[in-house]
């Protein structure tokens, strides 16, 4: 619908902006910390670009104060970090590092000290190893023993400074890419144990948001779902139902189980008939409702379109565009229900990724509709190749014309009604793209450096710095 005018933002929103420990922390084996799955899945020949890895990433371990300084100048309101498991628990389990609850302790009181609320995740994916080789990881329903002890420890040690929490980022990626397409650590292609490793990480979420109800009361939490709207090819109804299964089979089977503690019925008997559904034991679900989140946390950066899929048709493929070069996806579905088909309206990143504005109004406003809850925007942005200029400058309007047309779409959807507590843009500095190194950058500070050369790791305000600054001044007026 078209209004003839908007409503502004809320007064307290959080104008923020987001990172994840192991994308820009680096420091990977200093005071104490122990190693994650990332540590050693990036160092095995060919799994990332040019074999890059978060050993120093943006070094923000050593220079958090300076990151945290351009924060406070840009007049940030939010900051969303991830804390890495390993640094508090280096075996995942038992014995504390002091050293590493210190880390986050401080980082916390520099936010505060500069009025920027602290917005923590507890998970972004970089498990402590030890876990993998102990029982394999999300594998095990012991997992969720695990985390749940593991939050516990962060309620106990930043709960009185920290109101905002996401619990699990993105649990239908790490999941996906870990144990469907290969392409993360532990590198497993099999859906059946993927479907299981999914159940035991709803376990782990909802264990943890039951402990926060007990030590955070007045906290809010919500885990972060990396939702790609699926929108239909045509208007044929074999489309329209190809699409509405592609949601089901790719969104619902995650939001449904946090804001309802169920799965969806056609993706669940789709599943049995093949074999491969998870095994829900008793109580399960009950448990799942207790975990209720207080808001969906939404990572949103692109809509996907769906076409039609015969018995015969297009399998999973089991890549992505991890090149830059426009145009080398390759399509993608589940013989007999969906195949990913392109979208003539939409334009499309170096990297094949969607630029849909509007696609953030659909999910802003399904998520509403479908669930009635406040939503977080904890992820936004444009990963883009940036250019430093002679002159120390970056001039991204390309990533300015990407926000301003999301954050129109957000002012939008508050005004159709959408509870929206916040936006946070991926991401505050440059940072490494997992499968990309660093040549895919989202931030609006430019890091000096390259996949192999470590340069000077300089600080560099892109021209986007400014912009979100007035943005955030103006409460989004101006944009
Ligand atoms: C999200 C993740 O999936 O997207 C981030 O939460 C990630 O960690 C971001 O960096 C962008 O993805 P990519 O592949 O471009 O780095």
């Amino acid at each position: 619908m078209f209004h003839e005018e908007l409503k502004p933002f809320p007064e307290h929103f959080l104008w923020g902006s987001a990172s994840a420990a192991y994308q820009v922390e680096g420091a990977w084996d200093s005071d104490g910390k122990g190693l994650s799955v990332w540590d050693i899945y990036a160092k095995l020949p060919g799994t990332t670009f040019k074999d890059s890895n978060g050993d120093v990433a943006a070094d923000h371990y050593n220079r958090y104060k300076e990151d945290v300084a351009l924060m406070a100048e840009m007049g940030l309101k939010a900051y969303r970090f991830s804390i890495a498991w390993a640094r508090i628990l280096p075996e995942g389990r038992g014995k504390v590092n002091e050293a590493g609850i210190r880390f986050y302790s401080d980082l916390i009181d520099e936010l505060l000290s500069k009025g920027i609320e602290p917005v923590i995740t507890l998970y972004h994916w970089d498990l402590p190893q030890a876990l993998l080789d102990e029982y394999g990881g999300f594998e095990s329903r012991r997992i969720a023993d695990d985390f749940d002890e593991y939050a516990r420890i962060c309620f106990r040690s930043f709960g009185d400074r920290v109101r905002y929490w996401v619990s699990l980022n993105e649990q239908n990626i790490f999941i996906g890419f870990g144990y469907m397409t290969g392409m993360h650590p532990p590198g497993v292609k099999d859906k059946k144990r993927m479907l299981q490793a999914n159940h035991n990480a709803f376990l782990a979420n909802a264990r943890a948001i039951r402990s926060f109800r007990e030590l955070v009361p007045n906290g809010k939490i919500g885990p972060s779902f990396a939702y790609s709207p699926a929108y239909p090819r045509t208007s044929k109804p074999e489309d329209i139902l190809a699409s509405e299964d592609a949601e089901e089979i790719l969104s619902h089977w995650w939001m449904d189980v946090y804001a309802w503690g169920t799965y969806p019925k056609a993706a669940m008997d789709l599943y049995r008939s093949q074999g491969i559904a998870p095994e829900v034991l008793p109580g399960d679900l009950e448990l799942f409702r207790e975990g209720k989140p207080d808001f969906m946390g939404l990572n949103y950066y692109q809509t996907t379109t769906y076409e039609a899929n015969p018995l015969d048709g297009v399998g999973e493929k089991l890549e992505m565009n991890t090149t830059g070069e426009k145009g080398t996806s390759k399509s993608t579905g589940i013989p007999g229900v969906y195949r990913t088909s392109a979208n003539d309206y939409l334009e499309r990143t170096n990297w094949d990724w969607t630029i849909d504005p509007e696609g953030l109004r659909v999910a802003l406003r399904r998520i509403t509709g479908r669930y009635n809850l406040p939503v977080l925007i904890t992820e936004n942005g444009l990963g883009e190749y940036d250019k430093l200029t002679g002159d120390d400058k970056v001039h991204d309007d390309y990533r300015i014309g990407y926000l301003k047309a999301h954050i129109l779409a957000c002012r939008e959807a508050v005004t159709d009604g959408v509870e929206l507590l916040g936006y946070c843009t991926w991401s505050f500095t440059d940072l490494l793209s997992w499968l990309n190194g660093y040549q895919k950058r989202y931030g609006f500070v430019y890091i000096n450096r390259e996949e192999t050369d470590l340069k000077d790791l300089r600080r560099v305000r892109k021209d986007s710095f400014h912009w979100y600054r007035r943005v955030i001044e103006s409460n989004g007026e101006e944009l």
